[in-house]
């Protein structure tokens, strides 16, 4: 029997161990912890692989996308409509900067449902942010057509899609801004929390900046109340590594995904994400490989008996489910979802015998 985890978090650090303790040493011996040249390279090349004209390196993707709201300035009261199928961050955020997150339905692709969008908006509504979710694009064309018919903001939620691309346009570089996170479990991860957000919009820029440096222009000039969450270089530089290897590692997830679509999509039981395609409008990176799956359950104990850790991500609750945050609507959709959603491991390290062996043992469990 084997042993794979969901995420081997020490694998992420050992398998490179030499070139890290390089890269620390080497920041470390400079003594440029804080807002030195290695944040500044590692925002250049964000720039660079996402065609994006402006980064800036943050404390976390949630702050990140606190920042960019705070940006362009919430009013008590002003909307933003949200997925409820995503992390509680997204919403998090928009109430962090003073506006009522309004979650709605998911699609069939599980992304938010831009009809449900539509219905949405009314006039409280000065935002829609899409979560590019498990490294696959939403449908962006209907989603900016709609923001500029009814004059809203978009801002994505990119924590789990860099990299990812939609007709050929990177996450993050569709609306007024985008944030990305560095959590370790991210394709891209680094060695503890980490984020940063992208514009092309030079005012977001250039007020974002004040904000994540405590309210300062580049001449340490203060120009308005900010707050401390700045990417430290230490952390830039083991990102600027990683980004190099980057498209490598995409690759070898998508390898994994169309391995694991080949092998499970003739079950039934089964709803799986779209494989990936080459030519297709999405690019998909998967950051997760998540599926429907009945006698769910069942099916996550049959799993962990064989050895293989599954995930039910965040709690299995869609974030309308929370009570506690004062959320009252039902969403069908999302509900259904959470309750027959599983992850697998498909992280890059994976070897070919424990992909084969992930994938003959979820069809064991329905072949019987
Ligand atoms: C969809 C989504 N949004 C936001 C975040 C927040 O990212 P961070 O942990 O970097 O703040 C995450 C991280 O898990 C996420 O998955």
């Amino acid at each position: 029997m084997k042993n794979i985890p969901f995420c081997d978090y020490k694998k992420l650090y050992l398998n490179h161990r030499e070139n890290y303790l390089k890269i620390i040493d080497e920041v470390a011996s400079n003594g440029g912890f804080i807002m030195q040249q290695a944040k500044k390279d590692f925002e250049e090349e964000l720039s660079e692989f996402t065609g994006c004209n402006h980064a800036i390196g943050v404390g976390n993707c949630t702050d990140g996308l606190e920042i960019i709201w705070q940006s362009i300035g919430l009013r008590p009261g002003d909307e933003i409509i949200c997925s409820s199928h995503t992390f509680i961050a997204t919403a998090s955020s928009i109430v962090m900067a003073g506006g009522v997150p309004k979650p709605v339905d998911i699609g069939d692709d599980n992304l938010i449902c831009t009809e449900a969008i539509s219905d949405a908006i009314n006039s409280r509504t000065v935002g829609i942010m899409p979560t590019q979710l498990n490294g696959r694009i939403c449908d962006m064309d209907t989603i900016i057509n709609l923001a500029n018919k009814h004059k809203l903001f978009v801002v994505e939620d990119a924590a789990q899609a860099l990299g990812a691309r939609y007709k050929g346009k990177h996450a993050g570089t569709f609306g007024i801004a985008g944030a990305i996170s560095f959590y370790p479990a991210k394709v891209m991860g680094c060695f503890g929390d980490g984020g940063a957000l992208i514009t092309n919009n030079y005012d977001i820029f250039n007020r974002s900046h004040q904000l994540h440096d405590q309210g300062r222009d580049v001449n340490g000039e203060l120009k308005s109340w900010g707050r401390n969450s700045r990417l430290d270089n230490i952390q830039a530089a083991i990102l600027s590594y990683q980004l190099q290897k980057y498209p490598a590692v995409i690759q070898r997830r998508r390898e994994i995904a169309s391995y694991y679509h080949k092998r499970l999509s003739p079950l039934n039981e089964l709803k799986l994400p779209p494989p990936p395609l080459e030519n297709a409008d999405n690019f998909d990176i998967f950051q997760n490989y998540e599926f429907m799956a009945d006698k769910r359950d069942e099916l996550k104990k049959h799993l962990e008996e064989n050895g293989i850790k599954t995930l039910i991500q965040w709690n299995g609750k869609g974030i309308h489910q929370w009570e506690s945050l004062g959320f009252t609507v039902k969403l069908p959709k999302v509900e259904a979802f959470f309750k027959k959603c599983i992850m697998i491991p498909i992280w890059d390290y994976l070897k070919d015998e424990e992909i084969s062996y992930i994938a003959d043992k979820v069809i064991s469990f329905y072949r019987k």
